[in-house]
């Protein structure tokens, strides 16, 4: 897929150096991001955006166990902030459910909801409106400090795919 001279495919193992080169700094150490990603990136649940070779934005997603029982869950999107408000984001998104649905079919099923849990603070208002604008809906809120979210509150959000 290719927007705006923006190529959007799937990340495998030979785009490990860019992909963890972009995560340096978020993990302890280079070993802890790739022991984290490497199933990710092994599996294609990696979807990133790449202009002149460099690698501008990345979604991550995985299935939620089984996957007769048709949930993915996105866990990681981020557009890097000189290429925002261009529908990168967005082109992810779409690229990943493509992603996903291919998955699921595969292994003779069908994906029916996709999760994840973002932040309900202003920080992550542009993340909200991206997803609500993609068909997502608040399902609940996680309180502060009851998961990984020590500082705020956080929001599932669920989209139902049509059957
Ligand atoms: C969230 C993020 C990935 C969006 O990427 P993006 O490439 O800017 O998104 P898009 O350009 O596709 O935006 C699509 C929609 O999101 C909303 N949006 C994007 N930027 C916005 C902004 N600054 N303010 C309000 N809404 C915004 C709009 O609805 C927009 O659609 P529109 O441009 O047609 O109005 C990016 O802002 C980012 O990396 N943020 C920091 C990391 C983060 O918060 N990740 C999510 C954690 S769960």
């Amino acid at each position: 897929m290719s927007y705006l001279g923006v190529q959007i495919r799937c990340v495998t193992p030979q785009d490990k150096d860019s992909f963890f080169e972009a995560y340096k700094g978020v993990y302890s150490s280079k070993e802890e991001a790739k022991a984290f990603y490497r199933r990710f990136l092994d599996n294609g649940w990696v979807s990133g955006a790449w202009k002149d070779h460099k690698l501008i934005g990345v979604l991550t997603w995985t299935p939620r166990e089984c996957v007769k029982n048709g949930l993915a869950e996105i866990i990681d999107l981020w557009v890097i902030k000189e290429e925002r408000r261009k529908g990168i984001g967005g082109k992810l998104i779409d690229h990943a459910l493509e992603q996903m649905k291919q998955y699921y079919q595969r292994f003779g099923s069908k994906l029916q909801r996709v999760m994840l849990f973002t932040g309900a603070t202003e920080e992550y208002s542009t993340a909200r409106a991206l997803y609500e604008k993609k068909g997502f809906h608040i399902i609940t809120t996680i309180p502060q400090d009851t998961l990984d979210n020590l500082y705020c509150n956080e929001y599932l959000y669920v989209l139902r795919l049509s059957t």
